[in-house]
């Protein structure tokens, strides 16, 4: 992953761990309701993409049991992973592209509402996302994939060549030769595997997302209503098919591209068609970025404006991320795919330890601020979800309290620990393991291997039931940690829909 030059180690810390009492009188154990968003406290796990699913895309076992991990720490909410919503197959995601997958999914709510005991209200990310190839063999491409055309013939001066001498003889140019040959896209289909972009819109399946869009995502959002979750958000982020279209890259000239009301019209648009398949009653929101930190794209004043046409078209939530872009991200290994996640933008995303004079904490908060006074400044109180390094009480809390966000997420540090807001609430917060943010997490996100955290997976393997990863090395999930029945809070019944 691409680190900042300057390589500060930064350390988390506990920081102030407030009573018992004392939390019970903070804005973070605090309740939210706001249409049908019922939070108990507002406490909330972003999506993450543990690779827990098989190749059918299934709530397998170990999906199950991965969230139930987190549940038992009662968030205020929790949003399971980027799940697809096309029906093909996609590697080890979840999805929910089919009715096939509602009974499954319907028994990871249930898992969920019983850990909790109906604290956590329960939200599925549902994520699009464009065609990417492994980056290619040289010889291959230039063998199999690269489509010959004149525009190479004609800079070879190779009119009456066979094909087949075209592209033996491109392979056998040293690199600097080949890339004055092949145009921009041909060249980082070689040097990255090629990718698909919104602005693809020569491809019919691209130029007619705007068409088919709007009902893939209603139907999965219908499939998530009727597996019982409390809500869906959509994937408006990183560097998926949503996001691609909000970004300030996006040059379609068919209305949906070029100034900011074109490139949120599809957004808008499939937010209408959930809202029309799922009701009024039922949770829906959307994850997007606060700054896309690529060159050329989206700035805060661009997401400030979105945010308003958001809370405007009557979102329940706004969620915010940065970067996370393939725009900058590093070139991959033959045979792999780019990562969104290993260029400045991916560190963005996610930052780890070492870090640059303002470090990996917070780095979300000044931004999404700036959208959330937007929103307000408009007339509108849509609540506003801020995410990144945030790993203590009082670093949750004073972000409420300023009137940065109204509710606090968590990824890494609810992955290091599960009970970290519980603990809390309970005036145990010196109990909490803090993420170090070393990013080993991410590491195993990157190679599609199941993620686990460095600070449990090698504990207590000994324990009866454990399940281990497929490397036979490493626990699944974090091991148990119990308060006494006394010392939880009451079941609220408001926390689960009818
Ligand atoms: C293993 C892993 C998987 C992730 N998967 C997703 C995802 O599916 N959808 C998403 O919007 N963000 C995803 N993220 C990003 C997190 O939700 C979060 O925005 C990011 O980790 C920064 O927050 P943090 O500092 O609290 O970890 C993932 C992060 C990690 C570490
Ligand atoms: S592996 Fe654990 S400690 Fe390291 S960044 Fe991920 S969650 Fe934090």
């Amino acid at each position: 992953m691409w680190k900042p030059a300057q390589r500060i180690k930064f350390h988390p810390a506990t920081g102030r761990v407030p009573t018992r009492e004392e939390a019970a009188r903070s804005r973070l154990f605090s309740r939210l309701r706001a249409g049908p968003l019922h939070l108990q406290q507002r406490t909330w796990v972003p999506a993450m993409v543990p690779w827990r699913s098989n190749e059918e895309g299934e709530a397998t076992v170990d999906v199950l049991q991965w969230y139930e991990r987190f549940a038992r720490g009662r968030p205020g909410a929790l949003v399971i992973e980027a799940t697809g919503i096309r029906d093909v197959p996609s590697g080890p995601l979840l999805r929910i592209s089919h009715d096939r997958y509602v009974d499954g999914l319907s028994a990871l709510v249930d898992t969920i509402r019983r850990a909790s005991d109906g604290h956590t209200q329960v939200f599925i990310q549902i994520i699009d996302f464009l065609n990417i190839r492994r980056r290619p063999e040289a010889e291959k491409y230039f063998q199999r994939f690269l489509r010959v055309t004149p525009r190479h013939r004609a800079l070879l001066g190779a009119a009456d060549w066979s094909e087949d001498a075209v592209r033996a003889h491109l392979a056998g140019l040293p690199p600097a030769a080949q890339q004055a040959i092949l145009d921009a896209r041909e060249w980082e289909a070689l040097q990255f595997g090629a990718r698909e972009r919104v602005t693809d819109t020569d491809l019919p399946h691209i130029r007619e997302l705007p068409q088919t869009l709007p009902g893939l995502f209603s139907a999965a959002a219908a499939r998530a209503r009727a597996a019982g979750f409390d809500g869906v958000e959509l994937h408006y982020a990183h560097a998926y098919t949503m996001a691609s279209f909000l970004s300030a890259t996006n040059t379609r000239d068919d209305g949906y591209g070029g100034e900011r009301a074109n490139r949120v019209r599809l957004p808008l648009e499939v937010y209408a068609a959930v809202r029309k398949a799922v009701g009024r009653d039922f949770v829906v929101g959307c994850r997007y970025l606060a700054e896309e930190c690529i060159d050329g794209g989206n700035q805060v004043d661009d997401a400030a404006w979105f945010g308003v046409e958001f809370a405007r078209a009557g979102m329940d939530f706004i969620s915010t991320s940065r970067g996370g872009k393939f725009d900058d991200a590093k070139q991959p290994g033959i045979g792999s795919s780019a990562y969104p996640y290993t260029g400045r933008s991916g560190y963005e995303c996610m930052p780890q330890y070492l870090s640059d004079e303002f470090g990996p904490f917070g780095r979300n908060i000044a931004p999404t601020a700036t959208i959330r006074r937007a929103i307000h400044a408009a007339g509108f109180t849509t609540p506003v979800v801020c995410t990144g390094g945030v790993h203590n009480f009082d670093m949750a809390e004073a972000m409420l309290v300023r009137e940065e966000c109204d509710i606090v997420g968590t990824a890494r540090q609810s992955l290091a620990d599960p009970d970290w807001a519980l603990k809390t609430s309970l005036g145990l917060g010196r109990e909490v393991r803090l993420c170090e943010y070393t990013n080993y997490c991410e590491g195993l996100d990157q190679k599609h291997k199941q993620v686990t955290c460095q600070l449990w997976d090698r504990s207590e393997l000994e324990e009866p039931a454990v399940r281990l990863a497929s490397d036979g090395k490493r626990r699944l999930v974090a091991p148990p940690w119990s308060a006494t029945t006394a010392d939880l809070p009451a079941v609220a019944p408001s926390a689960t829909r009818a």
